[in-house]
């Protein structure tokens, strides 16, 4: 744990009474005054459009944060802390008078002024004017902002442009909720402290990647917002992209936030473009129909509520996923994304290339490579598929692929696993950017996507259905079988 020094901040929310801050912000807020780390002269100040008064605010978070926190992890003490820090302010993000109420509730406080933007995006840059003109920012002043940021280079460029205008982007922590979760932390520890991989991890040792983000669940009520998007800007230009980096990037010469986000943006840069030629064998798109999901009938994606019943939007997508330099030359990376899957999991699965020569029982061959599985969720925690001998005399050399397992829940037993939101508001009061993703990053990675978006709209890469509650498009198996390989769940080892 780091050393308690002060951090105290004055954090001001935009849209605190939206979904993100009442599901995530405020119960990540109330672990940290549970566990110490919110100092004593911090304060919240919770903005939103709507009419209310403070003690009303603080009875919907109470009555929010008694839903969402575990029983066991509910003290009266650390939620009354917590909203005694709070108050509330009515106010237009967009009229630049109201903000001279944040410049009242700053006052002379010298805590760090830390200002997040829970809004719709198109809001960060008027809302960043307006700050500046009510004489709110200054230097030490910190911005988090959300994805999305964009829906294409362009469109993100607009919004990192005015964003820009205002803060230098040492003072930008742009959140991809993923980087702050224990396991994808894990990976640079796994990579970087182990030798034993460190030394496998490229083209001699590695015959190919999976990276899995699947949903269990269907739209939710959120189908106008994503059918604009859907899942190739939805989950692969921020989630999967960020985790592809954490897999494929060489060693950072220290864990500086530049010298991290440096070696990401080479592997960014390194991406083999979804080329037209190409978009056959390297690209799956897919959308739900009806099919069953937790033992019930589910509605397919263009019968959901609110859904306009012609949309071509993918609710899933499989790529394959070229990475043109030194480490990863003919390793592919079979990346996949989709909702109505049949279960909620992030996965990562590392094949590795069988010994040189193969001395064992001959239809065992099959079996006679490593895999490390690091999962996400649920369950964080790594597997190790290993060979040994099969145990009793009548065996022979008969091999067995068997686990070494490191579940963090029960090898840490006494140690909760924080929400990413706890690590990624903690980081950002220490004013620690390595887990918040920089300016290029983000372009690069839309230069990518928007790259093979443009090619699927030229040549029409056709929509294949999936039933809900399935794997995804048949389609997406022949992606990978055509290759000679199978997804991890479809191996049955
Ligand atoms: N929800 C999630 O799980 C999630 C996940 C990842 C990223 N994000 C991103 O996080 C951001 C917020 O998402 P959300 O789901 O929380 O949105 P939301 O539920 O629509 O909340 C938006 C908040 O902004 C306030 N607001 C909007 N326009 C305003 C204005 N002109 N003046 C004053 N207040 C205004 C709203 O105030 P009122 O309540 O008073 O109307 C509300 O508190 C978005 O950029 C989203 O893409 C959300």
């Amino acid at each position: 744990m780091d050393d308690i020094i002060d951090f105290s901040s004055d954090l001001v929310i935009f849209g605190a009474l939206g979904d993100l801050a009442r599901r995530k912000l405020f119960p990540a807020l109330y672990q940290l005054e549970r566990s110490g780390l919110l100092p004593g002269k911090s304060r919240i100040l919770a903005l939103a459009r709507r009419q209310g008064t403070t003690a009303e605010v603080r009875t919907q978070l109470a009555k929010d944060l008694r839903q969402a926190i575990p029983a066991d992890e509910l003290s009266d003490e650390s939620l009354a802390a917590l909203l005694a820090r709070v108050e509330y302010h009515r106010l237009d993000f967009k009229e630049a008078s109201d903000f001279a109420a944040v410049a009242q509730w700053r006052g002379g406080s010298d805590n760090a002024l830390i200002v997040y933007l829970a809004t719709p995006p198109d809001l960060y840059g008027v809302i960043a004017r307006n700050l500046r003109t009510a004489g709110c920012c200054n230097q030490q002043t910190r911005v988090v902002v959300e994805k999305p940021i964009g829906h294409d280079l362009e469109s993100s460029r607009g919004i990192n442009d005015q964003l820009a205008d205002v803060f230098n982007e040492d003072q930008l922590f742009r959140i991809d909720h993923y980087l702050g979760k224990e396991t994808v932390q894990n990976l640079i520890a796994l990579r970087f402290a182990n030798n034993l991989f460190s030394s496998q991890w490229d083209q001699n040792h590695i015959s190919h990647v999976e990276i899995t983000v699947a949903e269990s669940v269907g739209i939710e009520g959120r189908w106008g917002y994503f059918d604009q998007a859907g899942q190739v800007r939805d989950m692969i230009q921020n989630h999967l992209l960020q985790l592809l980096c954490l897999i494929a990037m060489d060693p950072p010469a220290d864990l500086s936030a530049d010298s991290i986000r440096d070696e990401k943006v080479k592997v960014l840069k390194a991406l083999r473009p979804i080329t037209p030629d190409i978009l056959e064998t390297h690209l799956v798109r897919g959308q739900y129909s009806a099919g069953t999901s937790s033992g019930r009938a589910v509605p397919g994606y263009l019968e959901e509520e609110g859904a306009n019943r012609c949309s071509t939007t993918e609710t899933f997508v499989a790529l394959k996923v070229e990475i043109e330099n030194w480490r990863w030359v003919g390793v592919p990376f079979y990346i996949r994304t989709g909702k109505r899957l049949p279960e909620k999991l992030s996965q990562i699965v590392i094949h590795f290339k069988p010994a040189p020569h193969y001395i064992f029982d001959p239809d065992q061959k099959h079996l006679a490579h490593n895999k490390l599985i690091i999962r996400l969720q649920p369950d964080e925690g790594m597997t190790l598929q290993i060979l040994t001998k099969d145990q009793g005399l009548d065996k022979g050399m008969r091999l067995r692929q068997g686990p070494l397992e490191l579940t963090f829940s029960e090898a840490f037993a006494n140690d909760r696993i924080p929400d990413a939101y706890e690590r990624l508001l903690w980081e950002v009061m220490k004013g620690n950017q390595y887990l918040f993703v920089r300016r290029d990053e983000v372009e690069c990675a839309w230069r990518w996507v928007d790259g093979i978006i443009a090619n699927w709209k030229g040549r029409g890469a056709p929509l294949k259905r999936y039933a809900a509650g399935t794997w995804g498009p048949v389609a997406s198996i022949a992606l990978i079988t055509r290759d000679g390989r199978s997804w991890y769940e479809d191996t049955g080892y």
